[in-house]
């Protein structure tokens, strides 16, 4: 079934899409995107995204093509039109159409672009039975607080674990984690405490990330925010990752190294379950 995506001002068949060669997304990566997930036909924690959205175009003294309000009903007419129910969608914006130069080009307007993919995030065989990762160097730049589309060593990261038949990687630098190659990174200590690093630019202000902070303190459990190292990982009762595909995963192994008992720990299920719970209720909050 082919689908309907939104390009510049239009809702095409993802077959008739064009963008120019001159865009700077494709000549400079020069764009940010978004993911927000959608669940009962509703995107959850949108405000959030688009909040983040602006503050990426704001580093990068790139104009928004529209008010937030407008893009976020492009979002709901497209998640309409294709009739999604769970799944996520995309949005990238990018400089737009220029002469290649590396300086930025004035007076170009911004290209929007946004579609669907529908696939399960509930009821998901890596939520239930957990992921393996390998730690790899984080070979990004060094404003990963911005969501860019510049995302190849993202990509090699991700290729370099199935490559050695694990399923997702974590980045380190100078011996800690800094986060996912797409989600941000936790582990729980023998102590019950969950830790996450601190926010920075070095790495991305996930939203799922602040969802799971908040659930976890109202919840009563102990948070750290603080770089942890590749031997904590490694010794690590629990772990878990989060982002708006994959809500929480549990880690089950990293390394080739089994963490806890080899299965989601009671801590990763406990704050899945609570995301899972809210994110449905913002869900039956939009259809009312
Ligand atoms: N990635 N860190 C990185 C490097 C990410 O790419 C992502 C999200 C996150 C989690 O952010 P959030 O909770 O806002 O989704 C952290 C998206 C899902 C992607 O690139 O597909």
């Amino acid at each position: 079934m082919s689908r309907i995506v939104y390009v510049n001002g239009e809702f095409v068949n993802e077959a008739e899409a064009r963008i120019s060669i001159f865009d700077r997304g494709f000549l400079f990566a020069d764009g940010v995107y978004e993911v927000s997930s959608i669940l009962g036909g509703a995107l959850i924690d949108n405000d959030a995204h688009l909040q983040r959205l602006e503050r990426s175009l704001g580093e990068l003294s790139m104009p928004c093509p529209a008010s937030l309000k407008d893009i976020a009903e492009i979002q709901r007419e497209l998640v309409t039109r294709n009739q999604v129910k769970e799944g996520a969608l995309y949005l990238q914006v990018t400089r737009g159409v220029a002469e290649r130069d590396f300086a930025y080009p004035s007076n170009t307007e911004p290209s929007l672009v946004m579609f669907t993919q529908a696939r399960p995030l509930i009821d998901n065989p890596a939520a239930k039975q957990g992921i393996s990762i390998i730690t790899v160097p984080d070979q990004r730049w060094k404003r990963r607080d911005i969501k860019t589309i510049g995302l190849l060593p993202a990509s090699m990261a991700k290729e370099m674990a199935l490559a050695r038949g694990a399923d997702d990687a974590w980045l380190h630098e100078e011996g800690y984690i800094t986060e996912g190659s797409s989600n941000n990174a936790y582990i729980v200590t023998e102590g019950g405490e969950v830790i996450t690093r601190h926010l920075s630019n070095g790495i991305l202000a996930g939203i799922t990330r602040g969802a799971i902070l908040r659930l976890s303190r109202d919840t009563g459990m102990k948070v750290v925010e603080r770089p942890f190292s590749l031997e904590e990982a490694h010794q690590a009762k629990e772990a878990f990752v989060t982002s708006a595909t994959t809500f929480v995963y549990p880690v089950i192994r990293i390394d080739g190294k089994t963490i806890g008992e080899g299965k989601p720990g009671p801590v990763t299920v406990r704050l899945r379950e609570l995301y899972v719970e809210m994110a449905l209720q913002q869900a039956a909050a939009q259809q009312r």
